[in-house]
């Protein structure tokens, strides 16, 4: 088989999106360690914070046309649980770990990387574009000054792969020429959208909008941010075919990460790097 490592950031060039599929157990419900090896480079974690947080109430997922719309609030078992119960099984999967960072404050990020050193964990994904929390998240991506000092500040501290996750809304430009001035490895275009169902005629959800849906809207801006930085893009949204993952290569991106799809149909990733290697070689 051709070597094609270099002429993408990861390969193969297809990540698991952060939030989509738990800390590990339904991913290996559907995946020999195998398939895992086949299928993704890199596997991004849940988003993880200092503390646990039991995030929002129900409901917090729900159907769109082309899409869902989830308002999850960052559950999550906090660190120091994380490191205990679900790292040491990523690790045995033999593929590159990227753990998502949820903070609220610049802080919160650097004690959270300061955490995974000496760990194996490959990179860290900053998470600055959850719309579903109050404090931090899409707060700091209407801030390139803040994001600039965020990274520089991660940075100091870790010597791995440091991603930063973009919100797919404000100032976008501006924060990804604020990620690469300060450091970071690459951009990852991008989060979800905020939108808003009307459930059952009368409850209001407020979340963010994923799925095939968005497709458009993030091609879109990952073919803009391309063209005014040299960092790498790691393209997300709405990804759930090869043809899809061809589009995102084409406007600019070089690696995927797949997110609602993998809720939608745990097995998909599988035919679509399956896909990849038979039709387009890759
Ligand atoms: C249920 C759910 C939970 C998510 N949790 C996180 C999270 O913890 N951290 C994060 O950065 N993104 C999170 N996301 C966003 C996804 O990783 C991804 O960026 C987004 O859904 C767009 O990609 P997609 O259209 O392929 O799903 C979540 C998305 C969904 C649907």
């Amino acid at each position: 088989m051709k070597d094609y490592s270099r002429n993408f950031l990861f390969y193969p060039p297809l990540a698991l999106a952060s939030g989509t599929w738990g800390l590990g157990e339904n991913l290996f419900k559907y995946y020999s360690p195998a398939e895992v090896k086949e299928t993704f480079g890199v596997l991004v974690t849940k988003g993880i914070s200092l503390k646990p947080r039991i995030g929002n109430l129900p409901p917090r997922i729900w159907e769109t046309p082309c899409g869902l719309i989830n308002s999850i609030g960052l559950a999550n078992p906090g660190v120091k649980e994380f490191k205990k119960i679900f790292l040491t099984g990523l690790l045995k999967t033999e593929v590159k770990i990227f753990v998502n960072l949820y903070g609220e404050e610049i802080e919160d990020f650097v004690a959270l990387a300061e955490e995974f050193k000496g760990t194996g964990v490959s990179g860290l994904e900053l998470n600055i574009s959850c719309p579903n929390v109050k404090k931090g998240g899409i707060a700091f991506a209407s801030q390139p000054e803040v994001v600039k000092e965020l990274v520089k500040e991660v940075r100091k501290v870790w010597e791995g792969s440091l991603w930063v996750k973009l919100s797919p809304v404000g100032p976008v430009l501006d924060v990804a020429k604020a990620c690469e001035s300060s450091g970071a490895d690459a951009i990852v275009c991008a989060n979800t959208y905020p939108g808003l169902v009307v459930i059952e005629g009368e409850k209001v959800l407020k979340g963010g909008v994923s799925g095939p849906a968005i497709k458009p809207l993030t091609l879109r801006l990952v073919y803009e941010l391309s063209r005014e930085v040299s960092i790498p893009i790691v393209g997300c949204g709405g990804i759930a075919s090869a043809k899809d993952v061809l589009d995102y290569f084409v406007c600019g991106a070089k690696a995927v990460e797949i997110g609602t799809a993998f809720l939608i149909d745990p097995e998909l990733a599988k035919k679509i790097a399956k896909e990849l290697k038979e039709k387009w070689d890759m």
